[in-house]
């Protein structure tokens, strides 16, 4: 019993020098552990009495338990001492004295696919388009089953769908959710565009990141044609790049849309000779768009015997690319001054 006294004495004398987590750990492992005295107190016991044993094991798990307490306690007040130290030692400037607005609006602006997608916003909203937003978390509903796309569909493999650890829930891939919820908030006929960032489990190169942005657009009506979704790609367009560009119509598979295609643009980088950008095919996938699949209507709530439509979904970070010569998609968010300095928007 004296024994026991005398160890968690000597534990505590060694505890007040302590001041790193590795000490501390080897501390407990010190008094604790297999070979520790605790260990021995309690392999010793084999040789006494019952009531000795009683007595003995009882105070021993006493110390453990207070060993442990007082371990944990130290820890914490440790881990409190490291973070206030880290915080001390990198400071953040949260004033704006010497920052970006006192130097004159030098860095500030927005960015270009910000400015790109008001853009796009403007020119739809001036052809009677809506704006909608959307969320970036989503279900399986939304992503998937609504606009057609069978549980086979390799879309929703793991390997380009970042999923929830309920299986339920996904950050959006693409941004035709915003079809679905569009939709079913309204009746027909009507038009709107649908910004924002999406999220896929993808390997990086000079046109794939992992969050991009799309703006989806949607227009459902009486007689929509394909002629009408030609015009409204073509004005885009134009009024983007503010001269005649080459594109290209080519059949495309979506399962939402019936049929599909892939607007192409021809390479802006390279002027279709061919690049890292586009692959070294000379054309860029920039657009693709279709007539509204009878099934997706049925899912918002549309009679598809009555109407129809076409809905397209546009790659922002190309569209940029194309428009400023830019070679690299990991430029955009790589938070780079002397990239973004590039584009002021005042
Ligand atoms: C879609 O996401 C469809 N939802 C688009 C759509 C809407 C089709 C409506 C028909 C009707 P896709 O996976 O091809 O399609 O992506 C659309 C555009 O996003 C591409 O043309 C491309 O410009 C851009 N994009 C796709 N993946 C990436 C990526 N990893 N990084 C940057 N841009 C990408």
């Amino acid at each position: 019993m004296q024994k026991l006294d005398t160890l968690l004495q000597e534990f505590k004398e060694e505890l007040k020098i302590i001041q790193k987590i590795p000490d501390l750990l080897n501390l407990k492992a010190k008094y604790l552990g297999k070979q520790g005295p605790l260990s021995d107190v309690m392999k010793n016991l084999k040789d006494a009495s019952v009531e000795e044993k009683k007595m003995i094991g009882a105070k021993a798990n006493d110390i453990k338990t207070q060993i442990e307490s007082l371990v944990a306690e130290t820890m914490s007040t440790i881990e409190l001492h490291e973070m206030n130290e880290a915080l001390s030692k990198n400071k953040i400037d949260i004033s704006l004295t010497d920052s970006v607005l006192e130097k004159g609006l030098q860095a500030a602006g927005l960015h270009p696919v910000t400015q790109i997608q008001q853009e796009i916003e403007d020119i739809f909203v001036s052809m009677g388009f809506e704006v909608l937003d959307g969320p970036h978390i989503e279900d399986d509903y939304h992503n998937f089953e609504a606009l057609n796309i069978p549980a086979t569909h390799p879309a929703r493999d793991m390997q380009d769908t970042f999923w929830f650890a309920d299986k339920k829930h996904l950050l959006r891939t693409h941004t035709s959710t915003i079809q679905v919820r569009g939709m079913k908030s309204r009746k027909p006929p009507f038009r709107f565009v649908g910004p924002g960032k999406v999220f896929r489990c993808e390997r990086t190169d000079a046109s794939h990141e992992m969050v991009f942005h799309q703006l989806e657009g949607m227009m459902v009506g009486e007689n929509v044609s394909i002629g009408n979704l030609i015009y409204f790609m073509k004005t885009l367009l134009t009024e983007i790049f503010k001269k005649e560009v080459e594109v290209r119509l080519r059949p495309g598979f979506f399962p939402f849309v019936e049929p599909g295609f892939e607007l192409d643009i021809k390479c802006l980088i390279c002027g279709g000779k061919g690049c890292s950008v586009c692959k070294q095919v000379g054309w860029v996938e920039l657009l693709p768009c279709g007539m509204v699949h009878p099934n997706v209507l049925k899912a918002g709530g549309i009679d598809p015997e009555k109407y129809n439509g076409f809905a397209f979904g546009l790659g922002l970070d190309r569209l940029v690319m194309m428009r400023y010569g830019i070679d690299d998609i990991r430029h955009l968010h790589s938070g780079d001054l002397r990239f973004n300095l590039q584009f002021k928007s005042y």
